[in-house]
C-alpha cells in the first residue's frame, strides 16, 4: 500500500497541494482526473519525491519514500513524468534500458534484457528499438518513455498522462496493458488522465482533484456521474451507460 499523509506544497501564497491524504491499494488501477492546474502532477511528483514536500509523508510498503535511499525507492515505485526532456542521442532500446538501472547497477543481466524486450513489445516498439529517440514521432517517443518505466518493473507505477500524444489504437492498447499488469501481476497503477472515459472503463477507483484537494474519490459508478463531473470541471456532462461502462459526453 502507498500512504500519502497530509502532503502539502505551496508556491508563494498559493497552496497547490493542500494536505492530501490517500491510501492506494496493493493492486489495481487508480486514475486521477481533474482540470489543468488542479495539482495532479504536483501530487505525483511529491509522492515519488521528484519534488520536495513542504509537509507530510509518503510510505510505500512501509518504506519511508521521502527519506529512503533512492535505489531502494526505485525498486518499489516508478514514475512517468508529464514532460520528458532528453537531449541525449540514444536509441529507444538504450532509453528503455535506463529503466533497469535500479536493478542492474549499470550491468544488464539476462533478466534485465528480458524485461527490456518485454517492455518494448508491450509498447509496440520492437521494430523501432534501434532508432534514435530524436527521430521518433511524438506518440512513438511517448511510448518509449512508457516502456522505460515498465522495464523498471516496480510494484507501484505512477504515470502522469501516459496517453499524451497516443492515437486511440495505442491509447487503448496501453490501458488494456495497465489493466492486465494490475490483474495478472498484482501491480498497483496510478495514472493521471484527462480522458474521463478511459478512466471510467479501466479504473477500479477514480480520484478527482480540484484546487489542490481531492473532491471526489470512488469507483467509476460514483465519480463518472453528471453532478460529480460538473463539480470537478465546472461544465455539464451527459453520462450514459454503454456495454456496462459509464460514458461521459462533453463535446457540446
Ligand atoms: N514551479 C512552480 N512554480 C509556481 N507554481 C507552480 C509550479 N509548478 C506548478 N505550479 C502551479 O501549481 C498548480 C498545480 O500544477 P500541476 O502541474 O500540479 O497541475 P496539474 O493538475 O498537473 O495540471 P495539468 O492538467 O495542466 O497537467 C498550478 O496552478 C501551477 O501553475
Ligand atoms: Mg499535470
Amino acid at each position: 500500500m502507498i500512504t500519502l499523509d497530509a502532503l502539502t506544497k505551496s508556491y508563494g501564497p498559493a497552496t497547490v497541494v493542500d494536505a492530501v491524504s490517500l491510501e492506494i491499494a496493493d493492486a489495481g488501477v487508480t486514475s486521477i482526473i481533474g482540470p489543468n492546474g488542479a495539482g495532479k502532477s504536483t501530487l505525483l511528483s511529491l509522492a515519488s519525491r521528484i519534488l520536495g514536500a513542504d509537509a507530510g509523508g509518503v510510505t510505500a510498503d512501509g518504506v519511508d519514500v521521502l527519506n529512503a535511499p533512492s535505489r531502494a525507492v526505485a525498486t518499489i515505485l516508478s514514475i512517468l513524468r508529464q514532460e520528458h526532456h532528453t537531449t541525449a542521442r540514444i536509441t529507444v532500446r538504450e532509453l528503455v534500458e535506463f529503466g533497469r538501472f535500479p536493478h542492474s547497477h549499470g550491468r544488464l543481466t539476462p533478466e534485465c534484457r528480458a524485461a527490456v524486450a518485454e517492455a518494448l513489445a508491450y509498447c509496440d516498439l520492437t521494430d523501432l528499438a534501434e532508432r534514435p529517440i530524436h527521430q521518433l514521432s511524438g506518440g512513438q517517443r511517448q511510448r518509449a518513455y512508457v516502456a522505460m518505466v515498465l522495464a523498471q518493473d516496480t510494484h507501484y507505477v505512477l504515470l502522469d498522462e501516459p496517453l499524451n500524444n497516443l492515437d486511440m489504437v495505442h491509447a487503448t492498447a496501453l490501458m488494456r496493458l495497465l489493466r492486465r499488469l494490475a490483474d495478472e501481476r498484482g501491480k498497483s497503477i496510478v495514472l493521471v488522465l484527462h480522458d474521463v472515459n478511459y478512466a471510467s472503463a479501466y479504473s477500479d477507483r477514480i480520484i478527482a482533484m480540484r484546487d489542490g484537494a481531492v473532491i471526489q474519490d470512488g469507483p467509476p459508478s460514483l465519480v463518472i456521474a453528471e453532478d460529480a463531473l460538473e463539480a470537478v470541471y465546472g461544465m455539464r456532462f451527459r453520462v450514459h451507460e454503454l456495454d456496462g461502462d459509464r460514458v461521459a459526453a462533453y463535446y457540446r
